[in-house]
């Protein structure tokens, strides 16, 4: 399995800084290594002009995805209408949602049910707050998130990617993540994955990724964490140079 790089550019740029930002990547030509695979997540409306991404072998993201693909819902963006725009993922319940926006596990459930039946891969985020950290709750905390967001999920076909983002490590953090315990909650994640949806298709479909200010200069240490196979990342994924860093850094790590 590839290591996956996911770029989260949140709120952070306007429309024409992500054209100028999508430009500088193209520009740049990254020679992608084939262990590695990139995907870039802007606003919505922003996903429509990301075409010049895909030639240079970058698949688009969306931040976020409704369950329906048609009906009264105001507001909201279907799956069939990401895959109309050749997104192949979306992130699903980022804390900043579950956080800002009230997003419960239920809405999240039926996300990630949604994302699947339209063939989107979803990258499910789970993570604590700093006060359940502090409590030695980790562990008990995301299995709850695991179990409600991945009830009655069916993953025949697709893939899942789990990002754990531990809240009180997103940028701007001022926490030190001590990779000890990111390596146990990969562990923890791995075991409830398997009870959820057995050995193989644990093996065949799903992926554990890290979150929480990854950068070109703290990426090694997280990717060589036993199960983490990937990063989700925001600041830093804005700066072409920095992201291209992380990018180049991320190949050939085995852990
Ligand atoms: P960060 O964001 O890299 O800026 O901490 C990660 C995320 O929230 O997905």
């Amino acid at each position: 399995m590839n290591t996956l790089i996911a770029a989260n550019w949140k709120l952070y740029l306007n429309n024409q800084e992500t054209l100028r930002l999508a430009e500088n990547i193209v520009q740049a030509e990254w020679n992608i290594p084939t262990d590695v695979d990139v995907v870039i997540c802007p606003s919505y409306p922003m996903l429509a002009s990301m075409h010049a991404l895909h030639e240079h072998n970058i698949a688009l993201g969306a931040q976020d995805v409704f369950w329906k693909n048609e009906g009264a819902f105001t507001g909201e963006v279907g799956p069939a209408q990401l895959r109309d725009l050749s997104v192949e993922y979306a992130i699903i319940g980022h804390s900043e949602r579950r956080q800002q926006l009230g997003e419960t596990s239920e809405i999240i459930n039926k996300k990630i049910k949604g994302a699947l039946a339209g063939d989107l891969i979803p990258i499910l985020c789970v993570g604590e707050d700093y006060e359940v950290h502090e409590s030695g709750m980790t562990q008990d905390k995301i299995s709850k998130q695991l179990h409600a967001a991945l009830k009655d999920v069916d993953l025949v076909k697709g893939r899942l990617i789990v990002a754990y983002e531990p809240v009180w490590a997103i940028y701007p953090s001022k926490y030190e993540v001590n990779p000890d315990d990111v390596a146990a909650v990969a562990q923890g994640i791995e075991k409830e994955l398997k009870t959820i949806f057995g050995e193989s298709v644990y093996a065949d479909r799903c992926q554990i990724i890290y979150g929480g200010s990854v950068s070109a200069s703290n990426i090694k240490i997280f990717l060589t964490i036993p199960r983490i196979n990937g990063a989700l990342i925001g600041h830093a994924s804005t700066t072409p140079e920095e992201f291209g860093k992380i990018i180049r850094v991320s190949s050939q790590i085995t852990n």
